[in-house]
């Protein structure tokens, strides 16, 4: 057993490894985003969603609390037993109020959160059967669709799939296509997606959500640079790099990266990367989008579905979308 944890360990510090290189490698520079989470990075995205300016949580929030009953009820519309699969569940804040509204049905399905944060999915596995006793729960750590193929295989239920937070604001539009086509194939006709967006608004506000006044986020970017230190033997000085966020509100990309504020030179894993002044890494993008757009997506992948759910300021949706 320590062997396989051993083994498993190696084989994601080797894809670590090779992805960071590649992106430092890379002109221009960036980084993956599923990087950040290691356990300070789950810890400093916690004080994000807390945060005055991160308006998203709580407007996703107030959906979940105020309107998983009818989200339950459009779930048990169908009356066969299912399987809900998270995907990239984090802390499970907003879905509780989902899963606490279907266990107190009493329908017949279990809960498969998926995370590519051990640490997540250790604390949803021991956290949530002692708040709702008797759900049934499989906790699946590793990547998106690797994770989901064997959530699929787990049982021939039909799947009900929650994938909100904005998690595909974190890919840019033609990426999002991409995912839900992905997403598409593996499910089957008559299967769910719960699917969260955040909506293009008053550009201000969303610039404020990733360029917080205490500098939250910049601390959750720079994290990354301390965690390749660590884990890659890396030598980042911190100080010597800024954190930067933009929002076009014509595509509704709000990107964020770090600066290196002089020419200096990096150290990875044995490997050497220049910085020229002012030089960026593109850290992450957070997209914002249209109810048009959210809408053309689903036709274009393979979905259907009229049902959306809004919080009260129409910051956020959550459509539902049924596989064709
Ligand atoms: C922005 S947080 C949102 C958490 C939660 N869905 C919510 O709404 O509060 C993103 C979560 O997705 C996970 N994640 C990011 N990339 C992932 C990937 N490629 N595969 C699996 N999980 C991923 C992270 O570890 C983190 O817990």
């Amino acid at each position: 057993m320590d062997t396989i944890k051993t083994e498993e360990r190696v084989t994601v510090l080797a894809q670590f490894r090779k992805d960071i290189l590649a992106g430092l490698q890379a002109e221009p520079k960036f980084m993956q985003a599923k990087y950040f989470y290691d356990q300070a990075g789950d810890l400093l995205f916690q004080q994000i969603m807390k945060m005055d300016e991160y308006y998203l949580t709580n407007a996703e929030m107030e959906i979940f609390v105020k309107q998983s009953g009818d989200i339950a009820n459009l779930i048990a519309r169908e009356s066969s037993s299912f399987d809900l699969i998270e995907l990239g569940a984090g802390d499970a804040t907003k879905s509780i109020h989902l899963l606490t509204e279907l266990c107190n049905r009493d329908l017949e399905f279990s809960y498969f959160p998926i995370d590519i944060s051990a640490q997540m999915v250790a604390h949803l596995e021991d956290f949530l059967p002692r708040q709702l006793p008797g759900l049934s729960i499989k906790g699946l750590n590793g990547d998106y669709f690797e994770m989901l193929d064997k959530g699929i295989a787990l049982s021939n239920r039909r799947k009900v799939v929650l994938f909100m937070g904005g998690n595909i604001g974190n890919m840019d539009v033609e990426e999002a296509k991409e995912f839900c086509r992905k997403l598409n194939n593996s499910l089957s006709k008559g299967d769910l997606l719960i699917i969260g967006f955040d909506l293009k608004k008053e550009p201000k506000q969303i610039l404020a959500a990733y360029n917080d006044a205490k500098g939250i986020t910049a601390a959750f970017n720079l994290n990354l640079l301390s965690r390749i230190n660590r884990e890659l033997d890396g030598d980042f000085e911190l100080q010597n790099f800024e954190h930067y966020a933009c929002y076009d509100p014509e595509s509704g990309a709000c990107k964020s990266y770090l600066i290196s504020l002089k020419a200096q030179a990096v150290h990875i894993a044995g490997e050497t990367i220049h910085f020229a002044p002012f030089e960026a890494i593109y850290m992450e993008i957070s997209q914002k989008y249209s109810l048009q757009e959210i809408e053309a997506i689903a036709v274009a992948t393979g979905f259907h579905g009229k049902h959306r759910f809004f919080d009260a300021q129409k910051y956020f949706v959550d459509a539902v979308w049924l596989v064709d």
